[in-house]
């Protein structure tokens, strides 16, 4: 039997110093020219400040339609709302996942007026016949979290799909997202199967963590190439987000907070949202 084939790393980005919201400071590491090597994935932001004039602004009143938003935060303390009634309070540790569907109206604010405020936000796309779903949403603690322990100490927190037997958070069945946040004690491999024709990168947020002695430094987004098993290594402890997913292989046509299919769909969500029809 032949091998199964390893994940190569393909290509570092370091992705661009940016203000979004109110005035947020957060690094993009994944956007539109990235959009169809790492569909489903649309856009990933890093977040992550000891100074409140980069954070405190928060993202006030916005809308969104046609995807998921996935919230994750290592450090700090956002209140969300939106017009579907939801409301929570996330904080270090926690995670969000909301899937906008046919239209949401939030807000995500801080609720700290200094310390550090750190974390991800991903967005997820959803497959055309689903991009006017009902909205969903659900805020996980940190301790609500399915973790796991393998030997020599590695350590997973799974945010969505399966990993080494234990299932995550949130399962979306269409693009299958798997989402690890690893722990990794230096000289010990780690190893995840995925499948072969998804999507995948890795986003070191402590450390740096090397695929076949090819290093992605901290902070910034290492694209793998196909392959059923990814193998993560690093000679220091190190602390990793890894992003997989299955293709979606449909248009993406993005206008700000809204993803569609086509130009069409953008205009007709443009005037639903300027009809006040979107909450
Ligand atoms: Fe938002």
């Amino acid at each position: 039997m032949p091998q199964p084939a390893l994940r190569a790393l393909e290509q570092v980005v370091s992705g661009r110093l940016t203000r979004d919201g109110a005035g947020v400071s957060l690094t993009r590491l994944l956007e539109r020219p990235l959009q169809q090597r790492l569909d489903p994935f649309l856009m990933l932001d890093l977040f992550g400040s000891d100074h409140p004039d980069d954070y405190i602004a928060g993202f006030p009143d916005h809308p969104h339609r046609g995807f998921e938003t996935i919230t994750y935060m290592l450090a700090g303390r956002m209140r969300h709302q939106d017009s579907a009634g939801h409301q929570g309070l996330l904080e270090s540790g926690g995670l969000q996942w909301m899937i906008a569907g046919r239209g949401v109206i939030h807000s995500e604010l801080p609720e700290q007026q200094e310390g550090r405020m750190a974390g991800f936000q991903l967005w997820l796309n959803l497959p055309a016949a689903q991009k006017l779903c009902e909205p969903w949403y659900r805020d996980f603690r940190a301790e609500e979290l399915p973790r796991f322990r393998l030997d020599h100490g590695v350590e997973g927190i799974v945010l969505a799909g399966e990993s080494h037997g234990v299932e995550g958070a949130v399962q979306r069945p269409q693009t299958e997202p798997l989402i690890l946040d690893l722990k990794l004690p230096p000289h010990i491999p780690f190893r995840q199967s995925i499948p072969a024709a998804y999507h995948a990168f890795v986003v070191p947020f402590a450390g740096s963590v090397e695929v076949q002695g090819q290093r992605i430094p901290t902070h910034q987004l290492g694209i793998l190439g196909s392959g059923e098993i990814l193998e993560l290594q690093s000679s220091s402890p190190t602390r990793v987000l890894l992003v997989a997913g299955r293709p979606l292989g449909e248009p993406i046509v993005q206008h700000g907070p809204f993803v569609m299919n086509s130009q069409q769909e953008i205009e007709e969500t443009l005037a639903a949202y300027g009809a006040g029809l979107l909450a």
